[in-house]
């Protein structure tokens, strides 16, 4: 039997992750943000080269033995540890996060910080347009108001939390990302590349916040419209949340996890099959704002958290990460 050591997965083959740079200044190794001092320069480059199609553990020891194999070992496992060599497909942070390195960027941290400059930069952004000559403008007219779903829609942060969710707002809500039969044919209410529908969907409902929902971690299931428990037991609580998320999180009812199952879509799509995932979600969002709207329930799409401490939770495999989270609960009383 294969050993499974702590740190890493003998039976797997790990790769270099895109995510990480490796740069070597003055026989100092650094990669990505973290800084290996001179020790690890004598299996560098080569260890990167050799993951860059996959390599198993055993095979990245065969590769250096004239080095202590103690030490590569304990290297290894860190760099799997810090993700630098991954068995899995990256977390959208991982891919994207690493564009700001050839981004050229004209502001600087303290924008962010001061109010002032905040909102100078924000009103520069939102009054942007190309340099083109005017002459060529034609004005539209909108004669006809929209209805109230897409005029009055805005993005709630606080929600009514001394009444529950009813099972029948509840099941419009969810209802949205049902499959619909017909005539033979799987359609849904919303559209995903090649048919494939490729982002799954896990619902966090807290304790006494819905009608005859016990608190948990729940699959949607889009082929029956049900919610089936996936765990329980666990409790989801602020610390999952980034600062700025925290109070929003404390006042909604469900969380909603938008999470990509490569499976499905990959094998025919290869690598842009994430990138039509991303825009599914999208897709998937504007649906859930709508059907949200007409049934008073107010929703907060939320960028970024800490899902690292929740994700055991899920039980995903290494071809599932999260795209999107968004919270929901009732529209607070005026
Ligand atoms: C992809 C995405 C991520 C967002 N992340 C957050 C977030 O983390 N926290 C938050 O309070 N609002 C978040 N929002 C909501 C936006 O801040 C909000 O849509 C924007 O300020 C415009 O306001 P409105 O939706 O009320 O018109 C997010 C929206 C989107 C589409």
């Amino acid at each position: 039997m294969k050993k499974r050591l702590s740190g890493y997965d003998s039976n797997k083959r790990y790769f270099w992750s895109p995510a990480f740079d490796c740069v070597n200044d003055d026989d100092h190794l650094r990669i990505g943000a973290f800084d290996f001092g001179g020790d690890a320069g004598g299996i560098f480059p080569e260890l990167y080269y050799i993951t860059q199609r996959g390599a198993t553990p055993c095979e990245m020891m065969q590769r250096f033995t004239s080095v202590d194999p103690g030490k590569l070992e304990k290297l290894i496992k860190e760099l799997v540890q810090k993700r630098v060599l991954v068995s899995s497909i990256l977390s959208p942070s991982e891919i994207f996060e690493v564009q700001s390195r050839m981004f050229k960027n004209e502001y600087d941290e303290e924008t962010f910080l001061n109010p002032a400059r905040l909102e100078e930069y924000r009103r520069k952004q939102l009054n942007r347009r190309p340099n083109l000559n005017e002459t060529g403008k034609i004005l539209l007219e909108q004669k006809e108001a929209y209805p109230e779903l897409i005029s009055q829609r805005r993005t709630y942060r606080t929600f009514d939390t001394d009444h529950r969710i009813s099972m029948k707002t509840l099941s419009q809500l969810m209802s949205v990302f049902r499959q619909v039969c017909s005539e033979g044919e799987i359609r849904y209410y919303y559209a995903s590349a090649g048919g494939l529908y490729p982002v799954d969907i896990y619902v966090y409902a807290k304790d006494n916040r819905v009608e005859s929902v016990q608190g948990g971690l729940y699959y949607y299931s889009p082929i029956d419209n049900s919610l089936v428990l996936a765990n329980s037991s666990c409790v989801i609580t602020e610390a999952a949340h980034l600062f700025t998320n925290k109070d929003i999180f404390r006042s909604s009812a469900l969380s909603l996890f938008f999470i990509y199952n490569a499976d499905v879509s990959m094998p025919k799509y290869g690598g842009m099959a994430y990138f039509y995932a991303c825009i599914d979600t999208g897709l998937m969002v504007g649906a859930l704002t709508a059907v949200a709207e007409l049934n008073d329930i107010g929703i907060c799409s939320v960028g970024s958290m800490e899902f690292d401490r929740i994700k055991k939770y899920f039980h995903l495999n290494e071809n599932q990460t999260l795209l999107h989270t968004v919270e929901a609960g009732l529209k607070p009383k005026i």
